[in-house]
């Protein structure tokens, strides 16, 4: 799938499930109200309700994104490296491996750098289970060309600061101290 939108960043969220970013970030809402960008959403799963699914909606996965390489000028992720770590999608327990880095993961993180321009980024999130996720922190990402900034506890306050997340409509987990919790830039160099 192509999306050039003349002119206008192209945001897209793998993963939005209910409660998508656009709904949760007021910074996003605004520039893509503001008609300075365009937001599609792109889940395994619909949204049974209708009403819950993005305008823009595709179905697919992250290990085919279903969009042209060095298309994309913003990625978002919000919870979602730790479901892929889940026996089942909709089973949240067990966990089938807690550490390190799989060659899936590595499938996964090429999938997301390959459809993001030069310049753009990609925004990770993980406050439900980051304890799962924690490696994502941690590695290197020269071999994906990406550059990492991550946000947690002392600058944690910075990337919601940034993107004015709305912590109400985000989750009711989502509550002050946000123990583990964090946010990762990666930006394609
Ligand atoms: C825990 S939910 C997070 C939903 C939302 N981002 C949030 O933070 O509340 C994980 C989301 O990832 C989606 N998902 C699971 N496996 C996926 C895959 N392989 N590719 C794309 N999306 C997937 C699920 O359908 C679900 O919407």
């Amino acid at each position: 799938m192509n999306c050039e939108y003349s002119g206008k960043k192209v945001i897209v969220e793998i993963g939005p499930g209910d409660a998508p970013v656009l709904d949760s970030f007021r910074e996003v809402t605004s520039r893509v109200a503001g008609g300075t960008a365009k937001y599609l959403a792109i889940d395994k799963y619909k949204p049974r309700d209708s009403l819950l699914r993005p305008k823009l909606f595709v179905q697919g996965a992250i290990s085919s994104i279903p969009l042209l390489s060095d298309t994309v000028d913003e990625l978002w992720l919000m919870n979602v490296f730790a479901v892929l770590r889940l026996k089942d999608d909709f089973d949240c327990s067990p966990v089938r491996n807690q550490s390190g880095i799989s060659s899936q993961d590595r499938h996964y993180l090429g999938e997301l750098a390959r459809v993001t321009k030069l310049g753009g980024i990609i925004n990770i999130g993980e406050y439900y289970n980051p304890d799962i996720v924690k490696w994502l922190m941690e590695i290197d990402y020269k071999d994906f060309a990406l550059e990492k900034t991550v946000f947690t506890d002392v600058n944690l306050a910075e990337f919601l600061k940034k993107y004015q997340m709305i912590p109400e409509r985000v989750s009711l987990f989502f509550k002050p101290p946000y123990p583990d919790t964090f946010f990762m830039t990666l930006t394609k160099v």
